[in-house]
């Protein structure tokens, strides 16, 4: 990606979430950052998730999802997601949960955890646009959200992150 189109897209300023789904007996959570409310009545979030993610296949099996918020202290939640020990099936199994309306596992160490029935989905390139109506919303405190200029990374979609540092593609999985 050309280096200025990069740091203007990094420029931009998102939430940091935790995308749950369920599927079956599988559980599962990926880092979201492509998500926002796109309507008040009825109350409409939109997330963007690569067709190549296991959360897709997930969200188009379950028709649901759940955005976890998370708050600057329990940056762990990105750090874990972020990680190498993320990158398996079943990957909440570290933390502990609750079950929304929809039955998708929640966050309970999240900020706030808004679930979602999908209503429409749209191809948008390489990603789909899941809307959700929200069904249940979970607030348990008071913490600042994290945002996208809290981290060292962005995500511009792709197998990699872009690194604020040193102005250039970083490998999406840490070891
Ligand atoms: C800060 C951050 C934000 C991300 N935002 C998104 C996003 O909005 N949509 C997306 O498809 N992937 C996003 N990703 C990438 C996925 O979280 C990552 O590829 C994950 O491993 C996909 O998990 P899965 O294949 O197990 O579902 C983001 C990654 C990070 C680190």
């Amino acid at each position: 990606m050309e280096p200025q189109l990069a740091e203007a897209l990094a420029a931009l300023t998102t939430g940091i979430y935790v995308l749950t789904a369920r599927c079956g007996n599988r559980q599962h959570g990926m880092s979201s950052s492509w998500a926002t409310q796109v309507s008040g009545n009825p109350i409409l979030l939109m997330i963007a998730v690569d067709r190549e993610h296991f959360t897709h296949q997930m969200i188009l099996e379950s028709g649901a999802f759940a955005l976890n918020v998370v708050g600057i202290q329990d940056k762990r939640l990105e750090d874990y997601f972020y990680s190498s020990a993320s990158r398996q099936p079943d990957n909440l199994e570290p933390f502990a949960l609750e079950t929304g309306a929809t039955g998708t596992p929640l966050l309970r160490d999240a900020l706030a955890s808004l679930d979602c029935r999908v209503v429409s989905s749209h191809a948008a390139g390489d990603h789909t646009l899941f809307i959700g109506e929200v069904v249940e919303a979970r607030m348990r405190a008071t913490d600042r959200p994290l945002t996208s200029h809290d981290l060292p990374y962005v995500y511009l979609g792709g197998k990699v992150l872009f690194d604020r540092a040193s102005r250039r593609p970083l490998e999406l999985v840490k070891s």
